[in-house]
């Protein structure tokens, strides 16, 4: 059993963009510049978007946070994000989701310019994936995909059951592990909420990508010996013996699955970490796309 560990990938990605940095540095250029808008003071936000700012800082891109309350209106936030589409000085930003109840999230995410959209949430982008061209893939598959590729794991016709039908996760990774090429030429079946029997696909499964949101849900009898096991699942789970009052729990019971499988990640330090390199990869192509 090999275990794909993503905070040691996500490390060496970061490396490799900070070499690139470095050397566009060198020649006098601009560096990245990748800036995150937060709306209100959701915790589990703050942490994200605090760690994607912190490791902007270490590979040496340009980074700004825009707060704003959580009272803000939509027209106000829609203000903001035109200046940002206008900003020359900027390659690509987030809106960090989820938004207040208030404003309509999808049509914040249409007005960001598809060339700054380094989350690749908007149509333009999603479009351009699932049609084989350059875009913005959005990080979470876009890590999945990177961890498969440097391990080595083989795809071309596995039959790949992903759980999960969601347009950040789900959907994409779905249509890119049955796409030609690295880490794709699966055969993909998407499981979800009605999906009937899911064991019965799950036990039939090369590989199993797990985007449910339930913790410990994939248990051993579900799956075939010998299968690859990605789970993006990171759901707080209350534990007082803990200091910060809750544990990180994965969709996956890792002990039982592991020793059946062939590769896994673990929770935390699997996909998770692979996202924050995987945005910074995507800024880096934003910077290199857009060089006017
Ligand atoms: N909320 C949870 N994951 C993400 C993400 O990848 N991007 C944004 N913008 N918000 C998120």
């Amino acid at each position: 059993m090999t275990i794909l560990d993503g905070k040691k990938t996500s490390q060496e990605i970061k490396e490799e963009i900070k070499v690139t940095v470095t050397s566009m540095k060198e020649r006098g250029e601009r560096v990245p510049h990748l800036a995150a808008v937060l709306v209100g003071n959701d915790g589990a936000s703050l942490t994200y978007v605090g760690s994607k700012v912190r490791s902007c800082e270490q590979i040496g891109f340009e980074s700004t946070l825009i707060r704003l309350e959580e009272e803000i209106s939509e027209e106000e936030l829609l203000l903001q994000i035109d200046q940002l589409n206008k900003d020359k000085t900027l390659d690509g930003y987030i809106v960090q989701l989820p938004l207040p109840k208030h404003i309509n999230e999808e049509r914040i995410l249409l007005a960001i310019d598809p060339k700054k959209d380094v989350d690749g949430f908007h149509p333009a982008n999603f479009g351009r994936m699932a049609l084989d061209l350059d875009a913005f893939i959005p990080a979470t598959p876009f890590g999945i995909i990177q961890l498969l590729e440097r391990y080595e794991v083989p795809t071309s016709g596995k039959h790949c059951v992903v759980v999960g039908r969601s347009h950040i996760v789900g959907r994409p990774i779905s249509i890119l592990m049955s796409q030609k090429g690295p880490a794709g030429d699966a055969t993909v079946t998407v499981a979800h909420s009605r999906t009937k029997n899911l064991s019965e696909l799950t036990k039939q499964a090369d590989i199993i990508v797990m985007a449910l949101g339930i913790p410990e849900y994939l248990t051993a009898d579900m799956v075939k010996e010998g299968a690859t096991i990605i789970d993006v699942g990171i759901t707080r789970v209350a534990d007082e013996s803990h200091p910060k009052g809750y544990v990180i729990k994965g969709d996956v019971a890792f002990d039982e699955v592991a020793a059946k499988s062939s590769f896994i990640t673990p929770v935390p330090g699997g996909v998770g970490p692979m996202t924050i390199a995987m945005l910074l990869k995507n800024t880096l192509l934003a910077r290199q796309w857009n060089q006017a």
